[in-house]
């Protein structure tokens, strides 16, 4: 049978810049990019993502490409040694781990499109005074407090947040079900352009906000002093994050782009992507924010508590509300699943490809989902409860949820990424790299050496140093 791959270009486009397009950037890098420096740490985290992370990505697909399997086979299949498929598989597992809790918080994506397509955060006007925002920002806040469980008010009834987390777990399943090209790519295709799109209708309204310049001079004025050595940690780590790196999802998807398409060329596309719809995200946001005099805050607290009270104190009539708060929430819903895609593809790749039952050589793929989507389930369930009041689910003084978060995104990244590059950098041939790198020689092969050097060289060190520093 061959193999899956991406059918056309601009898909596979679409997929890659899917995965890196997620939360991380929607949620976070706005708010670290407006706290470390504006335009300062834009600067940083561009030449971050071009000197470090791009070297990391691009030694990804030379490993997946070259070794055509699920990233634990082609760890191995890159050096001929079984150990190396030890990192590959921790990847693979990691990342199904990422997926449960990034299935929950997606699943909350989906409570709040229904809450915002029935009007719930229509605008009610009145915007201007201080006292009103506060209150309605509270009565958000109390909202989504309940929902999760924090309010102990429904944990014996079935809590809405498991059902959202399954039926987003399952809608990924039934999507990879279709297949890499027919499943995957086709979503994505549709998807990433219509979230760019919904992204810049966004960033657009906001200019009329009186709040604008403010706003975008927090996320856009560079202010070096604001700039320390955190910040540079801080700009690997989002990066590293951002861009799906260490999961074995670029590993993965590797392995599916077509041999005569550039790899430099992907990954650059997609990485400049990936910073422009974070500004823009950014844009959409702030103005806002600064139109209110509310706090600048970041994740879950900004995008289920503060906005849903300033889209419905927005001006311009109740409708205004229902638009932007159900545009704002079906952009975070395709944000989480492009990237989720990735995440379950990965493991999905892993089971088809590794695992045997009954004699028979390959599960196929719905065999595989199904059985993802038991096991996967159950952790996201955990992490679902692990939010809720009076729930013991707690390690190492973090919810279940939270460590989860900590564990893969402070350890298990940037192992995965100086793994990749030591692979590509130290272990395989110089020539076989080369040549996955310029499809043959088809592409240029003065950046190919600068970016083998990089991976080689500078890759290893810097985030060795950094995820040191970050530990301690
Ligand atoms: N890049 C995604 C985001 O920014 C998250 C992700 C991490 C996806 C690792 C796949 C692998 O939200």
């Amino acid at each position: 049978m061959a193999r899956n791959q991406f059918a056309s270009k601009f898909g596979t486009m679409a997929a890659i810049a899917g995965s890196a397009v997620g939360l991380g950037n929607i949620w976070r890098f706005p708010y670290v990019a407006g706290n470390n420096g504006g335009a300062a740490f834009l600067i940083i985290y561009t030449v971050i993502c071009l000197l470090i992370s791009v070297p990391v990505m691009l030694s990804e697909f030379v490993i997946g490409r070259k070794g055509q399997s699920n990233t634990y086979r082609s760890f191995i299949k890159a050096n001929g040694k079984k150990a190396w498929g030890i990192i590959g598989g921790v990847e693979i597992y990691a990342g199904l781990a990422i997926l449960a809790f990034y299935c929950v918080v997606a699943g909350w994506s989906l409570e709040y499109i229904f809450a915002a397509v029935t009007g719930e955060f229509a605008s009610i006007g009145g915007g201007d005074a201080a006292e009103l925002i506060n209150a309605r920002i509270a009565a958000m806040g109390q909202r989504f407090d309940i929902f999760v469980g924090q309010g102990g008010a429904h944990i014996l009834s079935i809590p809405r947040p498991v059902v959202w987390t399954i039926i987003f777990l399952g809608l990924n399943c039934v999507v990879l079900a279709f297949g890499v090209s027919k499943g995957i790519e086709r979503c994505s295709k549709f998807m990433i352009p219509a979230l760019f799109l919904i992204l810049l209708i966004l960033a657009i309204m906001s200019v009329r906000l009186d709040g604008f310049s403010e706003g975008a001079a927090f996320l856009l004025k560079p202010n070096w002093d604001a700039v320390t050595g955190q910040t540079i940690i801080f700009a690997l780590g989002q990066s590293f994050f951002s861009l799906s790196l260490g999961m074995g999802a670029m590993t993965t998807y590797g392995s599916y782009i077509q041999k005569d398409q550039s790899l430099v060329g992907v990954a650059f596309i997609v990485v400049l992507a990936t910073i422009l719809m974070a500004i823009l995200a950014g844009l959409a946001i702030f103005p806002a924010t600064f139109t209110f005099g509310v706090e600048v805050t970041s994740g879950p607290g900004l995008v289920f508590k503060t906005l849903p009270a300033l889209f419905a104190s927005l001006p311009g009539g109740p409708w205004v509300g229902v638009v932007v708060s159900s545009l704002f929430f079906i952009l975070l819903f395709f944000a989480a699943v492009t990237s989720s895609f990735s995440l379950l593809e990965a493991g999905t790749a892993y089971v088809t490809e590794e695992w045997t039952f009954g004699g028979r050589k390959q599960l196929s793929r719905p065999m595989a989902l199904t059985i993802l989507f038991v096991l996967v389930g159950a952790l996201a369930v955990l992490c679902a409860f692990s939010q809720m009041e009076g729930t013991s689910l707690v390690i190492m003084g973090d919810s279940l949820f939270d460590f989860i978060d900590k564990l893969t995104s402070n350890i298990i990244l940037p192992i995965g990424g100086i793994a990749a590059c030591i692979l590509v950098g130290w272990r395989m041939e110089d020539k076989i790299v080369f040549n996955e790198l310029t499809s043959e020689g088809q592409f240029n092969g003065a950046i190919v050496r600068f970016f083998m050097f990089l991976a080689k060289w500078v890759c290893p060190i810097v985030i060795f140093y950094m995820f040191i520093k970050g530990l301690i």
